[in-house]
């Protein structure tokens, strides 16, 4: 494999820039191991940028971004841009950056790794082999709906519309069923189909094309239901797929399942095979700068690139059985340990698990 893939990497603030250096430390491992090449080309983005060039998303961090293979994204913001007016906010970097990449997706994995299930609220048992991922629309709905205030016979009133075209339905959910077919073929598309008509369309699209997708086995569940399943039996999902809202909600439920947010990682996506990927986490400004921060959620973003960008499949996999075998063997950063006498740095896991990646 001798094909170069470029890389844009935007680190960003607070915790970004090391968890990043980390995640860099395995990619230049995988060249190494697998005879990958990778072009990484860095670039200035939030509170960072703000400081430096007036704006969150400078033009040639974009150019940059437009130009890459896949984007690998650290975290932005912090107290020191909080009163900052909205165009000056490192936020609206972060918004900007999705929409000009035409990023319409979502892709959040939660796995739970059995010698972590402690650190979870949930009983062990009900976690055991929770493997999912939950994909969510990114850029329509409710939340880009008109909006509008009026006065209505009982007072002001206030209204949020939610609008989804049958386009922007199927895109998503064929590329849920893509993700479905390289996984265990389970798909569950989630919906308020006994009461939104936008739910109707969604269910009736997704039937549609389904017989296209005759290797992936569809399952419809109501949005209420779903969100109690999660907790009852998170073990049965795979690929779950959904409406922006609905995402937002059930994405943030399912990371809780896997006990840290220093674990989780992303992937934002497009048409074609370009994506952004990135820690779910923020910058944590409580901890930055200390050298104490878990850059795995920005190493599993790696092997999701990996997959989903690159079609890597044995060396994404050897990403996550490394973190899983470092994991085993007992270490852990602060927000994972039990015993945070015990706990390790930053530059101490991420080397542990560069030396654990084989092929
Ligand atoms: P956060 O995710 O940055 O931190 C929440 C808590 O989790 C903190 O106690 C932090 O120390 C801890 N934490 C987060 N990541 C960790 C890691 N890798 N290792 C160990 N501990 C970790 O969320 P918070 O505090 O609400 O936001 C902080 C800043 O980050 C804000 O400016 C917020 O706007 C921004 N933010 C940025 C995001 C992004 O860049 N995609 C996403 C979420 C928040
Ligand atoms: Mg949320």
């Amino acid at each position: 494999m001798s094909e170069v893939k470029k890389i844009a990497v935007i680190a960003g603030d607070g915790i970004g820039p090391e968890v990043v250096a980390e995640a860099e430390k395995v990619l230049k491992r995988t060249e190494e191991l697998f005879g990958f090449k990778f072009e990484l080309e860095h670039g200035l983005f939030g509170g960072i940028a703000i400081d430096e060039r007036g704006t969150p998303l400078p033009q040639d961090t974009l150019e940059m971004c437009r130009n890459a293979d896949a984007v690998l994204l650290g975290a932005v913001g912090g107290p020191k841009w909080d009163n900052n007016s909205k165009e000056l906010r490192p936020e609206t970097g972060l918004l900007g950056i999705r929409k000009a990449l035409g990023l319409f997706s979502n892709i959040r994995p939660a796995v739970v790794f059995d010698c972590l299930k402690d650190a979870s609220t949930l009983k062990p048992e009900v976690l055991e082999g929770t493997d999912l991922i939950v994909v969510r629309e990114l850029t329509g709905g409710i939340y880009f709906g008109e909006k509008f205030r009026r006065e209505g016979p009982f007072g002001e009133e206030a209204v949020d519309t939610c609008v989804y075209n049958v386009t922007e339905i199927e895109r998503i959910v064929r590329q849920a069923f893509e993700v479905a077919q390289k996984r265990s073929k389970r798909l569950a598309s989630v919906d308020k189909a006994n009461v939104l008509e936008t739910s109707r369309l969604w269910r009736e699209t997704v039937n549609r094309i389904a017989p296209e997708y005759a290797d992936v086995e569809v399952e419809h569940v109501l949005v209420d239901n779903c969100a109690m399943q999660l907790l009852r039996r998170p073990s049965s999902f795979d690929v779950i797929v959904t409406e922006n809202m609905f995402g937002d909600i059930l994405s943030d439920e399912a990371a809780m399942l896997t006990g840290s947010i220093g674990m989780l990682s992303s992937a934002s996506l497009g048409e074609g095979s370009f994506g952004l990927y990135e820690p779910v986490h923020g910058s944590a400004p409580d901890i930055a700068g200390q050298g104490i921060s878990n850059p795995i959620a920005t190493i599993l973003s790696v092997a999701l690139m990996f997959r989903l960008t690159f079609g890597y499949e044995e060396a994404a996999t050897a990403i996550e059985t490394a973190v899983k075998n470092v994991l085993d063997a007992g270490h852990r950063t602060g927000d994972i340990a039990v015993d945070k006498s015990k706990a390790i740095g930053t530059t101490a896991m991420g080397d542990l698990i560069v030396a654990a990646i084989t092929r």
